[in-house]
């Protein structure tokens, strides 16, 4: 499914690509399945990736931001969890920080983002590709990568998304961290976790949805990092679903242990 989802990948960046940069491109068109605008180009890459994935004759639900739950086929095989724009606002402001995020777990009726067996995240505008296939490890441009060792606060780099009004309850780790980040892209940020980039990536606003992190939290897991809700538990979300969800990825079991007691308010 890595090589299916490398080639979905190419096919979103190729349709997106004529529109990038231009005005029309953060045109909202209409409010999608999750109940946020969908944007022109994301309307132009959810439609390339389902026609593309029709075209492949794979019976599977696809899960997608803006379209919500899609049947392609009957009795599907397998759930395709996807975002074809991750980091929308980037993108349209000529920030180079959005990606692609796709995610695929074997169909089952109550599958979870622990189902997940293969993620694929596509920077769309240098074309690095991150990804991971359950047991496998997690690669960059196919090579294998893995997290930080560091397990300190102190000597960490962590991104943090806050929403207004909290701020009180991460004080003391806002306080501790060296080094605080907050690219608005979430996906390409859970790599950054599993290549060594960040120590950590944090966002308990409850509004990302189980397709921003499908992919991220497979690729974090399978190079040695740590997933979790901010209670420490897994991310069983239900992936038929646009469920929300909160998620502390962190690079080791060390690190990720002294970010849960900072945020125990
Ligand atoms: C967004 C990005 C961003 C996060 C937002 C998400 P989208 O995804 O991941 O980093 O702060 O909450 O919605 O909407 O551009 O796919
Ligand atoms: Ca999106």
């Amino acid at each position: 499914m890595l090589d299916l989802s490398m080639d979905l990948a190419l096919e979103i960046q190729r349709s997106i690509k004529p529109i990038l940069g231009s005005r029309g491109a953060s045109e909202v068109l209409y409010v999608g399945a999750d109940g946020t605008p969908t944007k022109r180009i994301d309307d132009v890459a959810e439609n390339a990736a389902l026609e593309f994935l029709r075209s492949k004759d794979i019976p599977m639900i696809v899960l997608s931001e803006e379209g919500g739950r899609i049947l392609l086929g009957d009795d599907p095989e397998y759930i395709c969890v996807l975002d074809p724009v991750d980091g929308t606002l980037n993108a349209t402001r000529n920030i180079p920080i959005f990606n692609t995020s796709i995610a695929f777990a074997p169909y089952k009726e109550d599958a979870t983002l622990e189902d997940i067996e293969y993620g694929l995240v596509m920077d769309l505008y240098n074309n690095n590709v991150f990804s991971a296939e359950k047991g496998g490890g997690s690669r960059i441009n196919g090579e294998r990568i893995t997290t930080s060792k560091i397990e300190e606060i102190e000597k960490s780099t962590l991104s943090l998304y806050i929403k207004p009004g909290k701020l009180k309850e991460f004080e003391e780790l806002i306080k501790k961290t060296k080094r605080i980040r907050c690219l608005g892209s979430v996906a390409l940020e859970l790599c950054y976790v599993a290549n060594g980039g960040y120590e950590g990536m944090i966002d308990l606003r409850y509004l990302l949805k189980v397709t921003d992190v499908a992919a991220g939290k497979i690729i974090v897991e399978e190079s040695g990092g740590v997933v979790t809700d901010d209670e420490g538990k897994n991310l069983n979300n239900g992936i038929q679903r646009l469920e929300r969800v909160k998620i502390i990825a962190s690079s080791n079991p060390g690190i990720h242990e002294k970010i849960l007691y900072s945020l125990r308010f």
